[in-house]
């Protein structure tokens, strides 16, 4: 199926919905709370069931790891994704990670596991 993305700056964003550092996709992006369980939480329609590469497109101008749970529907895909440093808060990469996906509505979440909070986060792709 095409790719459908879905701009954090219209998810359920656990922090500022901000645009001081350029690169990103739409209006903004979320600036997750510098703290352990700071969110993202997408809603993301998939037409069929099936395994989908949910890409994560997100900025981390430290040299340190931002690492964030995944869950779908509330399961954990992925209890710590890494999101290491990108080189600036300007340069985005997009980071993929596999999960199935029910037909229909779904909640992505991603959440920090670490006091630093998240990376800055721009879109979930499927
Ligand atoms: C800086 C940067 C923010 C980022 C923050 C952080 O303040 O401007 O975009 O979110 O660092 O470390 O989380």
């Amino acid at each position: 199926p095409s790719s459908t993305r879905l701009e954090a700056e219209n998810a359920v964003c656990q922090g500022t919905v901000d645009s001081d550092h350029a690169g990103y996709s739409g209006t903004g992006f979320c600036n997750t709370t510098n703290a352990v369980g700071a969110s993202v939480e997408w809603t993301v329609n998939a037409p069929t069931a099936g395994s989908y590469t949910l890409g994560i497109r997100h900025a981390n101008g430290t040299t340190v790891n931002r690492p964030m749970s995944v869950t779908v529907n509330g399961a954990v895909v992925a209890a710590a994704q890494a999101f290491p440093g990108t080189g600036a808060w300007t340069t985005w990469q997009t980071v993929p990670v596999t999960a199935a996906l029910q037909a229909g509505t779904n909640t992505v979440r991603l959440s920090a596991t670490t006091a630093l909070g998240g990376p800055n986060i721009d879109y979930l792709e499927t």
